[in-house]
């Protein structure tokens, strides 16, 4: 690797860990066997006194191990290069990117620095403390949860679907990096439905000390909107409002953090293309109902006979539209991963894709992998691919 700029970032690196001026190191795009997709750095103050928490977030879980600067300046000159690809480095003062796709040509650049965490934020088990409180008014006005603080019944698993969304989001947002010339951040729920998920969020993220946020659900069905503007209304939640309209034409001006859960098949195409093309700091959709390449797309040979069960021709075009998302939004400049956001014993529809901008040129290794899944199974048109101008038909070389 070209050690002058490498040299010059890791230099930034330990002038921010050793100076204290640290508010987040990332290292992303991980090199083929990496198992963690991320290392997220950040300071904390434990018992033991302040150090660094470096979360290695895998697929399906994240593992946390703290370290004193001079392990963590060793150890992030040991991953960038060898097992990243790239590097962020936040401070108040200035951020710093270096991408080392090519070990040869490494590239260094530098753009505005971010907000200090408050003194509250590097407290180890914030994330735990902020998780949804049963007795919140809002829980309660949309029949969640009762005046006792129980959850209603047969509302457990949307109870739980709340909590695990507020338990996600936060090392989502930890992980991005958001325009810091804007007065306020936006958070656009897209078919919101009746605002559980929109409630959640617009209460969490007014705890958070990086906003302001403005909190905006969109939603077809104009009585349901009526219902929760009202309620935030009557709760003095005067940053959270509802408005109705279809996820691809409403007016959407900005959206910092873009959510689509269980939008009905193509509208989550909608959506995702709505936020990239927003340039959203963070997309989160969980798909439902795919229809569209069920009826589109053909079986390779090797699968051809099992694909003949309508059950597993179902699962096989969900499969195949969740993976071309996933790569289209790669391709489109995120840090994309999927998994299962909560337990299926709860509903079937328990996948979530949750992408991170970390880019703005388009990847051409992504590209080709669109392409050779869709032309595997003879798909000539994918909504989301339609949306992005994307041609599936091109030669899927990188
Ligand atoms: C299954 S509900 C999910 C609601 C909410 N996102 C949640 O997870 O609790 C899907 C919602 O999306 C709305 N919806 C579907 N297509 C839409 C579109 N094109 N534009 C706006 N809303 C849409 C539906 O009216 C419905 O309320």
């Amino acid at each position: 690797m070209n050690r002058d700029v490498a040299g010059q970032f890791h230099d930034r690196v330990e002038e921010a860990l050793t100076g204290g001026t640290l508010v987040r190191l990332l290292l992303a795009g991980p090199r083929p066997g990496i198992a963690a997709r991320q290392i997220i750095i950040r300071p904390v103050v434990l018992k033991s006194g302040p150090c660094f928490s470096v979360v290695h977030r895998e697929e399906r879980r994240d593992l946390t191990h703290n370290h004193p600067a001079s392990e963590v300046i060793r150890l992030a000159r040991e991953w960038l290069g060898s097992d990243y690809t790239s590097g962020h480095l936040h401070t108040p003062s200035a951020s710093y990117q270096l991408e080392c796709h090519d070990p040869a040509r490494p590239r260094l650049s530098k753009s505005a620095g971010v907000a200090a965490p408050k003194p509250e934020d590097l407290q180890h088990d914030r994330t735990r403390a902020r998780t949804v409180d049963a007795g919140a008014t809002w829980l309660q006005r949309l029949g969640v949860t009762l005046p006792n603080g129980r959850v209603a019944k047969g509302m457990e698993s949307k109870f739980r679907q709340i909590h695990r969304f507020l338990e996600l989001i936060d090392p989502l947002l930890e992980s991005a990096t958001f325009p810091k010339d804007a007065s306020e951040r936006v958070l656009v729920d897209m078919g919101c439905g009746k605002g559980y998920l929109t409630f959640a969020a617009a209460e969490h993220l007014a705890r958070r000390d990086d906003g302001p946020w403005r909190v905006r659900g969109i939603e077809l069905r104009p009585e349901l909107t009526a219902l929760c503007q009202k309620t935030a209304t009557e709760l003095g939640m005067s940053r959270l409002e509802f408005v109705p309209g279809d996820i691809a034409t409403a007016e959407v001006p900005r959206a910092d953090v873009l959510v689509a859960l269980h939008a009905c098949d193509t509208a989550t195409d909608e959506a995702l293309a709505r936020g990239i093309r927003l340039g959203s700091s963070v997309i989160v959709v969980a798909p439902c109902c795919h229809k569209e390449l069920r009826r589109t797309f053909t079986a390779p040979p090797v699968l051809a006979r099992a694909l003949r069960h309508g059950i597993f021709a179902e699962r096989q075009a969900e499969f195949i539209t969740d993976a071309l998302r996933v790569e289209l939004l790669e391709w489109a400049g995120y840090e994309t991963r999927a998994f299962e956001f909560i337990s299926p014993e709860h509903t079937g529809k328990n996948l979530m894709i949750a992408a991170v901008r970390t880019r703005k040129d388009a990847d051409p290794v992504a590209a080709a992998a669109v392409r050779s899944l869709a032309q595997g199974y003879g798909i000539r048109q994918q909504h989301l691919a339609t949306l992005l101008g994307f041609d599936l038909s091109a030669p899927s070389t990188p």
